[in-house]
């Protein structure tokens, strides 16, 4: 049965789909069955994956506004994972749910179907607090939180708390925050070096701060030739952090699977 993770964060550009996409080849590589779910109408991730979303036939947006089959959306077997992707129809969802009855339950009744065929789902949100983003963090088990380490940027992080705290208070008791991801990190940067410690301060007492993605134009490039970094780059350094958070999503997902087989 898979675990839902929402990799989200309001702010644009922290490297929510970049993070999305090399952790979820990574943990493919390990035998994880992975879906990714691009849930923003830009589509980056279905761009990162190596599709054209305008092309497409049938999106996210499909199975959750109109009860489109989600196995007949998804795309198979690209990087060894498999993907539900969007195109820029789904700016539309976020209208069109605000009047929609029972739309707390609407990501979730497109998930529960196809639940059994992975051990992890990854949410690529889109950077907001809107509509699209409360369905995703009412539908997950999971909050991971990418934060840029330029200068403060984990202070937009209250805000993002607080609408955690919002789900778990009204849809959602469950959900918890998985954790942290610094990015875009460089060592010779001492602003970032400050970030970090800050990050390390204030928020390692809410959920684990885990090892910084350093900044690696590779990442860029891997994406724009439509795939992960470790098929573009497969010694880059940078895949060893992508490597460390893995392992903690595996703990993650394997414990699960020990309770399983403990009540059975
Ligand atoms: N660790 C990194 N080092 C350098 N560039 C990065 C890194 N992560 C992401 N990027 C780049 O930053 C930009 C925004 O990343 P993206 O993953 O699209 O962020 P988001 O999904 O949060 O908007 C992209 O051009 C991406 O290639
Ligand atoms: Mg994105």
């Amino acid at each position: 049965m898979a675990k839902i993770f929402s990799v989200f964060n309001q702010a644009g550009g922290v490297g929510k789909t970049t993070l999305s996409m090399n952790l979820g080849y990574e943990l493919s590589q390990r035998g994880k069955r992975i879906l990714l779910l691009d849930f923003d109408p830009q589509g980056s991730l279905t761009i990162f994956m190596g599709l054209e979303p305008e092309s497409l036939s049938a999106t996210i947006y499909d199975c959750l506004m109109k009860s489109y089959p989600t196995s007949a959306a998804i795309l198979p077997s690209l990087h060894g994972m498999d993907l539900l992707p969007a195109n820029i129809g789904l700016g539309m969802a976020e209208m069109e749910l605000v009047v929609a009855p029972m739309r707390e339950s609407k990501l979730k009744k497109v998930l529960t179907p196809i639940l059994k065929s992975y051990d992890l789902i990854l949410i690529d949100c889109l950077p907001s607090l809107g509509m699209l983003s409360y369905l995703s963090l009412v539908t997950s088990d999971c909050v991971l939180v990418p934060i840029d380490c330029e200068f403060k940027s984990y202070r937009g992080t209250d805000l993002l708390l607080q609408t955690v705290e919002n789900v778990k208070g009204e849809a959602n008791p469950d959900l918890s925050v998985f954790g942290f991801v610094p990015t875009k990190y460089s060592k010779a940067k001492t602003q970032h070096k400050r970030s970090l410690g800050a990050m390390n301060q204030y928020l390692s007492m809410i959920a684990p701060v885990f090892e910084p993605i350093p900044n690696a134009i590779a990442f860029a490039d891997a994406s724009e030739q439509g795939q992960p970094l470790a098929t573009y780059d497969r010694r880059h350094e940078a895949l060893k952090s992508i490597a460390l958070l893995a392992d903690q999503v595996c703990a993650e997902l394997n414990q699960d699977l020990g309770a399983l087989a403990h009540v059975q």
